[in-house]
């Protein structure tokens, strides 16, 4: 099927990321504020039909892959009513799930049943009171079974791990290894300025550099993967034995703009073209005063040629900490 959605650096809007919902059951140090949060109404956000409706239209302007987030996508009840549905869109040829993995052990044979192809799940500490303490939760034990649950039953999973200075960086080295036993891909996501706490500063960021000296001196030589997906926000590396995958998502030391291929929709019907775009296109007002498909389709290729450079050139013009969106917002 041929694109639609094309910007004028002629990058191409392949996947979506669909944000159901802004709550989340984590309060996680880097995302969440931990009071004081003011959710969307109930009537804000769009039910399953807007967000069905949308999606086929995405997918006719040539969306192929959507993932499902949040906030915690699997608080919002029947979620995997919606999954079901949108398996069913023609073109589209992947769905994913990024979860905090809390609800996600419960779910699992649900989601499996719903045409859900693949899970990430968040994973920021293998010690107890540092999760605590980083999600603001108990939940260490269950997560950890979701994981294997999630393999278990054949989901292409992946851990995705944010590394904050001073809180985790620590465990990197626990990490690969942990990617090297099992067999699941680990991505090291470096700390963006999207928290809802307020507290993102340039020295918490743990660069991509710093993990691979680490991991080079706790483990081994990494090297790049060859043969990985271009677009993919995550670079994948090996270890010279050939065993286990780290990848790395460098937004702030290195980040891809030039590559992006990934658009998406907030759970209060916002249509960004960017992740650091603030606030975004009200899709939905547009869609609640009765557009058509046609109308809905041309206002979206609009706004996708509108699309900006990326995080690069708001470095440029805003200085770092621009006025950004908040994560459990927009779901990463
Ligand atoms: N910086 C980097 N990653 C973040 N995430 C949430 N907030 C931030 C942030 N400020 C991660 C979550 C989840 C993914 C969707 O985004 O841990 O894995
Ligand atoms: Fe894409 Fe924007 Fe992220 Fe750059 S900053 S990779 S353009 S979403």
């Amino acid at each position: 099927m041929k694109s639609k959605l094309i910007d004028n650096y002629g990058r191409i809007a392949k996947k979506l990321r669909v944000s159901v919902t802004d709550r989340c059951n984590m309060r996680c140090g880097y995302c969440m504020p931990k009071n004081n949060t003011k959710w969307f109404d109930s009537t804000e956000v769009l039910s399953f039909e807007e967000i069905i409706r949308l999606s086929s239209i995405f997918a006719n302007l040539g969306v192929e892959k959507i993932r499902i987030t949040g906030g915690e996508p699997l608080v919002r009840p029947l979620i995997e009513n919606l999954i079901k549905s949108i398996a069913k869109i023609p073109h589209i040829k992947s769905i994913g799930l990024t979860t905090n993995g809390l609800l996600f052990s419960d779910k699992v044979k649900k989601l499996k049943s719903s045409g859900l192809n693949s899970v990430n799940i968040s994973l920021d500490s293998f010690k107890e009171d540092r999760f605590k303490m980083m999600t603001g939760t108990n939940g260490l034990g269950k997560v950890i079974s979701s994981i294997q649950k999630a393999r278990d039953v054949g989901f292409d999973v992946k851990i995705n791990t944010v590394v904050v200075r001073g809180w985790n960086d620590d465990e990197v080295v626990e990490f690969a290894n942990f990617a090297r036993h099992t067999g699941i891909t680990v991505r090291f996501i470096e700390f963006m300025p999207l928290d809802g706490t307020g507290i993102w500063r340039s020295d918490l960021v743990f660069s991509k550099k710093e993990m691979i000296e680490k991991l080079e001196s706790g483990i081994g030589e990494v090297s790049p993967v060859l043969e990985q997906e271009i677009s993919a926000p995550a670079k994948l590396y090996s270890f010279s034995d050939g065993i286990g995958t780290v990848g790395f998502i460098p937004s702030v030391t290195e980040p891809f703009c030039n590559q992006c291929d990934r658009i998406r929709l907030t759970s209060d019907g916002r249509f960004l073209t960017c992740l650091f775009e603030n606030p975004g296109y009200d899709i939905k007002s547009y869609l609640r005063r009765g557009a058509s498909d046609e109308e809905l389709s041309q206002c979206l290729i609009h706004c996708m040629a509108m699309k900006q450079e990326g995080i690069v050139s708001l470095i440029r013009i805003n200085g770092l900490k621009p006025k950004l969106n908040l994560m459990h917002t927009i779901g990463g």
